[in-house]
């Protein structure tokens, strides 16, 4: 049985990021260990949310730990939205940028969980805010997408930064 172990995260540039995602069709061994290893590298990394692409697999997953415990979100869809507002958000594949997004308050998601189990369950606040950025990831969707004119030449340089370490040494390893 292999163990789980801390991932490299994607980076800004890298074509993963910008996939949409497969269905997940099985959840078989591989899936559990790269679920475990995700999480890992969400703690290692002092994320809030991580998205499989952003370990280079283009399948629809996804960890989140807010603070409550750690919960993984496999095949996810956001079937209700209610409520918006608009708060400043950062990510680990674009490290050093945070951009405000317009969200929806509350959201109902149905997913499968680990253990393989349907779930349909409602979040508010920033549990919903990290599902739907996360969300956006299985559809090849970053918060530079949501920023304005203005703060699209603010961060101009820094993305340009990250570009460049992206192509240079791929993705880097948390911790
Ligand atoms: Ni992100």
């Amino acid at each position: 049985m292999m163990q789980p172990s801390v991932l490299k995260i994607r980076l800004y540039g890298d074509p993963c990021l910008r996939k949409n995602s497969s269905i997940v069709k099985d959840l078989g061994s591989s899936e559990q260990l790269l679920i475990k290893s995700m999480l890992a590298t969400m703690y290692e990394a002092k994320g809030v949310g991580l998205a499989a692409p952003q370990v280079g697999i283009n399948q629809r997953i996804f960890v989140a730990d807010i603070g409550d415990g750690p919960m993984v979100f496999i095949n996810p869809q956001v079937v209700k939205k209610s409520g918006s507002g608009r708060l400043e958000e950062g990510c680990l594949s674009v490290p050093g940028v945070n951009v405000p997004v317009k969200r929806a308050q509350k959201i109902l998601v149905r997913f499968v969980n680990e253990d393989n189990q349907k779930k349909e369950k409602h979040f508010e606040g920033l549990f919903a805010r990290v599902i739907q950025h996360e969300t956006d990831h299985l559809n090849g969707k970053l918060i530079v997408d949501y920023a304005n004119f203005s703060l699209r030449q603010k961060i101009k340089k820094i993305l340009k930064e990250i570009r460049e370490f992206q192509k240079t040494n791929g993705a880097y390893r948390p911790g």
